[in-house]
């Protein structure tokens, strides 16, 4: 861990109902990390960014509820980060107002989840402005607690990109230092995880997820459905291990190394078939998040422990954003 970095910001979307092992690896677990090593860490639930897709009361409301659950099952200590939600902290919402200001409308027309949508073949008049306005809501997040760094997938490198963008563009136009420059803190090795179907990124809105809460039927079937060696057609056949989501998925999940290194070497002499492969993954996602699993249901029998971090954490929060908000408004001339 880079000694200079001293805080980091980072929210999660709760645009479905639980985490698959990308978002695990990808982003919760490397949070997870960071809240033991450095002095602030503000880890959040970005709901008013998942107003852009979901506009359901009930779904919102049991999306945020289960995210909730699932980082604190997870691990999450809110003792040690700052956890909270970002509707709570209207500072992100009037900081991102500002923001518009110093973006252009053809800068915002480059980001991928507004492309994404295009070339999904939504019409460009139909989109909404809260998924083109997407990354200045996101640069509040950000710029708020003015970070050094900001852990995501990889996918999320441009939105972190254009933040600094927006503050380097903002800091210049007052000749003031009022935002930090942070920089994206991206794994290599779990930054982008691959999806069951072994080509796209693992993702909710792919269907190749492997989750994490979901009932043990569930992810079986998602696991026996992974992509292996498709030049293998039977048990004796050589097997190849490069893009091999299962073997990747040993490699994160199996902590028994020793079982992970026979598989393989079995697997490329052809001496191991597929659904016993899968079978030990099974077992390993079990021993893995069986814990979580156990925390998550006693977390579930008491709502107003997490009423009560989530309003701790948003108090905590609401400090900082409140702080910099004001040197923003004085700095643009907005002073009371
Ligand atoms: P999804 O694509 O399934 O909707 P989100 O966009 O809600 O996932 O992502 C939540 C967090 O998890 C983000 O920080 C994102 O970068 C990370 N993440 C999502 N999918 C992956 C993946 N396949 N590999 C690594 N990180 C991921
Ligand atoms: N856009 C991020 C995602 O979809 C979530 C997010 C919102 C975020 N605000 C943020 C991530 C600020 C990091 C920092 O995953």
């Amino acid at each position: 861990m880079d000694k200079k970095i001293k805080t980091v910001v980072s929210g999660i979307t709760p645009s479905g109902r639980s985490f698959h092992i990308g978002n695990y690896f990808g982003a919760v677990k490397p949070n997870i990390e960071l809240q033991n090593q450095i002095e602030n860490a503000y880890f959040f639930i970005a709901d008013l960014h998942a107003l852009s897709t979901i506009q359901d009361q009930k779904i919102l409301e049991d999306n945020i509820y289960n995210v909730v659950l699932d980082y604190l099952a997870l691990g999450l200590d809110p003792e040690k980060a700052v956890f909270f939600k970002q509707s709570d902290v209207h500072e992100h919402s009037e900081l991102a107002i500002i923001l518009g200001n110093y973006v252009s409308y053809g800068h915002l027309k480059r980001m991928h989840a507004f492309k994404d949508k295009l070339q999904k073949g939504f019409k460009i008049d139909n989109i909404n402005m809260g998924l083109f306005n997407y990354p200045i809501l996101m640069a509040a997040d950000i710029l708020l607690y003015k970070p050094d760094a900001v852990p995501v997938g990889e996918d999320q490198r441009q939105h972190v990109e254009i933040t600094r963008d927006i503050a380097e563009s903002f800091n210049k136009t007052y000749k003031k230092p009022v935002f930090s420059l942070p920089e994206p803190y991206i794994s290599k090795v779990t930054g982008k995880i691959v999806g069951t179907d072994g080509q796209r990124k693992m993702s909710k809105s792919l269907g190749n997820t492997i989750d994490i809460f979901e009932p043990e039927e569930v992810i079986r079937k998602q696991i026996m459905g992974a992509y292996t060696d498709p030049a293998r057609k039977r048990a004796d056949d050589h097997g190849h291990l490069e893009g091999n989501t299962v073997f990747m998925y040993h490699d994160l999940i199996n902590d028994n190394l020793e079982e992970v290194a026979d598989l393989k070497q079995r697997y490329i002499e052809g001496k191991v078939g597929d659904i016993e492969v899968k079978e030990k993954l099974i077992v390993a996602h079990k021993r893995l998040f069986e814990p979580a699993r156990q925390k998550r249901q006693q977390l579930m029998q008491d709502t107003n422990y997490i009423k009560n971090i989530l309003n701790q954490g948003a108090q905590k929060a609401t400090k900082l954003a409140n702080q910099t908000l004001a040197e923003v408004k004085e700095t643009i001339g907005l002073k009371k």
